[in-house]
């Protein structure tokens, strides 16, 4: 019904007032008394094959939102009950900000892929500290980022402010510095620059919190040359970080099977769905093969399908997410994935999901 009807409607609206608006109706129909726990009844699939344990959480299954949905953390409950096995929200950055002017969302439907500049649109991390504070079902992981007009050596204190407002109410923290449309912010992948950030968010995380440990993971860009990839790989392990999420946007423009002047009126910012499935996938692996089980792997950029999905546990993964395919899908698409994984798993010949992880190398 979605891909036949819902989508073709939703189509007749820009990229960005389509995401409002469908997420307005999301939060509405799961704020009527009694919706939101028969979703979660109906669609969150939690089962002793698909629950994962992982950064001292339990989920209930691998299949997690991608942070950009979410940005100022309002509906990760609607999202939990929707199927999705955590959320991650944000980009939170120290300050409130608008964004790049619109447009800054496109589609490419020939390829399933968007193209977005939006720029970390958001409220700020001290704004969203009051809803994440709240009670909750679902796990919820806190993206954040650099404020636009912070200027490169305030970076560190932006990133700070925001981990140490969020820090108490955070399932995981990811540090991003792999989105294409804040200038400058792809540099902080450098390990001379990523290795005083993550120590002074690490050290932010554990002044907050001192009854738990807040698991800490740093988001890569998928345009990282190999070398870099390693780079990350040993000070993630080095410095003690939980995880590594990969993959973020691409700003390259390959593989697209869309009219050229369609792409290129789209104009900058970072390509997400199919185009970039194989680069993550890749990234993923080179991430297993240096860190073996050392870091937790969340795997993202292009997955659409159980298979998909299935692959990136069998390369490494503890945990996948989706962004793009879920606008393409609608919303039964977590519930989807989360029960062909299961499948997928009990063919393959395991008891449980968790112990496929990385057994495809
Ligand atoms: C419209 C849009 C906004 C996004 N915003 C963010 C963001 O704020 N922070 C972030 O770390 N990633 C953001 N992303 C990247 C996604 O989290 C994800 O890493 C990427 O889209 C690849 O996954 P996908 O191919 O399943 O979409 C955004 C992606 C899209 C499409």
């Amino acid at each position: 019904m979605y891909r036949a009807l819902i989508r073709p409607l939703l189509y007749l609206l820009p990229a960005e007032v389509a995401h409002h608006f469908t997420f307005a109706c999301l939060r509405w129909f799961t704020a009527i008394p009694g919706v939101g726990g028969w979703l979660r009844r109906s669609l969150l699939l939690s089962s002793e094959q698909s629950r994962v344990r992982a950064l001292g959480l339990d989920f209930p299954n691998p299949i997690g939102l991608a942070a950009g949905f979410d940005k100022d953390a309002i509906g990760y409950e609607a999202l939990g009950a929707l199927g999705f096995g955590f959320v991650e929200v944000g980009t939170l950055t120290g300050e409130p900000q608008p964004g790049n002017p619109k447009p800054r969302l496109f589609r490419l439907p020939r390829d399933r892929a968007l193209i977005n500049r939006m720029g970390f649109n958001n409220r700020g991390s001290a704004d969203a500290v009051e809803r994440l504070a709240r009670p909750r079902r679902t796990i919820v992981g806190v993206n954040i980022g650099k404020t636009k007009a912070v200027p490169e050596s305030d970076a560190i204190a932006d990133y700070v402010s925001s981990a140490k407002r969020v820090g108490a109410y955070a399932d995981y923290v990811a540090v991003n510095v792999s989105s294409p449309n804040t200038p400058g912010l792809r540099d902080l992948q450098t390990t001379e620059k990523l290795r005083p950030l993550l120590v002074a968010v690490r050290e932010a995380l554990r002044e907050t919190s001192l009854t738990r440990r807040v698991p800490l993971l740093v988001k890569i860009a998928p345009d990282l040359v190999d070398e870099d990839i390693d780079a990350v790989t040993d000070l993630a392990i080095e410095l003690g970080l939980d995880g590594v999420i990969a993959t973020n946007t691409t700003i390259g423009r390959d593989g697209l099977d869309s009219d050229p002047a369609q792409v290129a009126n789209c104009g900058a910012g970072g390509l997400s769905g199919p185009p970039i499935e194989r680069r993550s996938l890749e990234v993923l692996k080179r991430l297993r093969q240096r860190a073996g089980d050392r870091l937790v792997l969340i795997s993202v950029g292009g997955i659409e399908n159980a298979e998909q999905a299935w692959a990136r546990i069998q390369a490494g993964a503890t945990l996948v997410q989706v962004y793009t395919a879920f606008v393409y899908e609608g919303p039964l698409l977590p519930k989807r994935l989360a029960t062909g994984v299961v499948e997928l798993t009990r063919e393959a010949g395991f008891a449980r999901e968790q112990d496929a992880i990385g057994t495809g190398n």
